[in-house]
């Protein structure tokens, strides 16, 4: 026994002392009822849906922890409802911030004017309300939403400022996919947490790619349980940890995965293990047989056969969510898969790309900048096509993500990506080291003052500078932007 602890010591020892956290996930009890988060109430008005999000303190009383502790959430104590809309329609949220500090609230992955992305230049101070109002003219998706203050980012999401965005379309309405809410169609936010005394807490003691909680929770909910009662059920997974990246699978069957961030992929692609790294979503169809409990799970990250330290965000394994199937499941019907999915959606062409872009991530940096509120890193112009080279130029993976576009992965290292990338995405995992082909288009909205991000959404990493900013403008106009009072991170 002694000589296993001393060994067990020089391991813990060695793995501090090249930063790489030792963290890792306890197994739950799966005896709890998942929450599914309720669907936001709107009102229409003159052809305009609009959605109340408050931002509030509360407390929360999580299973297997010692009384409850203080989180954040939209209209609740932790998380927020989900926004539902559909393609075209005209769209407001009314945001108001009950907090004791200014935060603010981004739409990722939605295609809208700078001024209403929510980013740290939409900065809301306690006790105001933020009003921005938009067309929904993207596919539908599962997007979400967050809170971006620069340096905060988090802090603020990692207390429990995050939702769902479903986006709905004729194309997925036609598609004869499961679409009962919380019934056969499940919101599932994959987030991981720290509790120290029963207090949730953020701590990353300095390990890459940040904090790596040993709690791991869906939807706010350890150990969760859903009944399943059709043969086929539809999962759209979230991953909004800080840091974690998942590799979600079930022990004995596949998923069809049907769409990526930005909506349909092409055609349905059966897979037996889907990676997510934070930021990033995916919808996957599973199948079920009657009276049969099966957990997800997420299994050991594949680096993509990169050496990388021990435990970049995801070298673990454990369970997620378990699935108890009813003695008579609802039949399901298969998937009318069609071709115009994409359907208002032009093509991206790599041929008439006007620009192409590099994008080194390292040490905190991009292309060896920190962020900086008052600096336009990139100018790009109204109906271009542009190509951007992301690369992890240190052996750590980073999830970058893109503001405003939903892009398309051209190849990874020279090669065709995996179907997991094959549909429109605004947020990808890098492995470290290889080169990251995107190509997307900058539709409309110019404007020379008001910047668009790009970062990494392992949030320490953002907050700690590995972020840019760029503008979408008309050919002969300038870029200039300004930084906010009192809001210059
Ligand atoms: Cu999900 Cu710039 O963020
Ligand atoms: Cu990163």
């Amino acid at each position: 026994v002694a000589a296993g602890a001393a060994v067990a010591v020089v391991v813990a020892v060695g793995l501090a002392a090249c930063g790489v956290s030792t963290t890792s996930v306890t197994e739950a009890e799966f005896t709890n009822e998942l929450a599914i988060p309720p669907l936001a109430e709107s009102t229409v008005n003159g052809g305009v849906r609009t959605f109340d999000l408050t931002a509030e303190k509360g407390s929360t009383e999580f299973p297997g922890q010692d009384g409850p502790t203080e989180t954040w959430g939209f209209n609740g104590s932790f998380l927020g409802p989900t926004l539902r809309a559909e393609r075209g329609e005209k769209v407001a949220v009314d945001v108001a911030n009950d907090l004791d500090e200014a935060t603010s609230v981004h739409w990722h992955g939605m295609h809208l004017p700078a001024t209403m992305d929510g980013g740290p230049h939409q900065m809301i101070d306690p006790g105001q309300t933020w009003k921005p109002h938009w067309t929904i003219d993207q596919q539908a998706s599962t997007l979400w939403y967050h809170p971006h203050p620069h340096g905060k980012t988090e802090d603020h999401v990692y207390k429990g400022l995050a939702g769902m965005v479903i986006l709905d379309d004729d194309a997925s309405a036609d598609a004869d996919l499961p679409d009962e809410y919380g019934v056969d169609d499940l919101p599932l936010i994959v987030q991981d947490k720290s509790f120290d005394d029963g207090e949730l807490e953020l701590s990353d003691d300095g390990a890459e790619p940040g904090m790596l909680g040993d709690t791991v929770m869906v939807n706010g909910t350890i150990g969760g349980v859903q009944e399943v009662t059709s043969e086929k059920v539809r999962l759209r997974l979230l991953n909004g940890s800080t840091a974690r990246t998942y590799a979600f699978e079930f022990p004995d069957r596949s998923m069809d995965l049907i769409a990526g961030d930005g909506g349909l992929l092409d055609e349905p692609a059966e897979v037996d293990r889907l990676r997510l790294a934070p930021g990033e979503r995916a919808e996957v169809v599973v199948g079920f047989t009657a009276g049969e409990t099966v957990r997800m799970r997420s299994a050991e990250v594949d680096l993509g056969g990169v050496a990388v330290p021990a435990t970049m965000g995801g070298h673990d394994s454990f369970d997620v969510l378990e699935f108890r199937a009813a003695e008579t499941l609802t039949p399901a019907p298969e998937p009318a898969w069609s071709p115009s999915s994409h359907a208002g959606d032009d093509a991206l062409v790599e041929a008439e790309a006007a620009t192409t872009r590099k994008f080194e991530l390292e040490e905190r940096e991009i292309n060896g900048e920190r962020m900086d509120m008052s600096r336009i890193d990139e100018v790009a112009y109204v109906g271009d096509t542009e190509v951007w080279e992301v690369r992890s130029k240190q052996p750590i993976p980073h999830s970058f993500h893109i503001h405003d576009v939903q892009f398309e992965v051209l190849s990874v290292d020279g090669e065709a990506p995996p179907v997991e990338m094959s549909g429109r995405k605004d947020t990808i995992y890098l492995e470290p080291n290889r080169d990251y082909r995107l190509l997307m288009r900058f539709e409309d909205f110019a404007d020379p003052t008001m910047p668009y991000m790009y970062h990494c959404h392992m949030l320490l990493h953002e907050d700690e500078g590995m972020m840019g900013q760029f503008v979408v403008i008309e050919r002969g106009q300038e870029a200039e932007v300004g930084v906010p009072a009192g809001h210059d991170g």
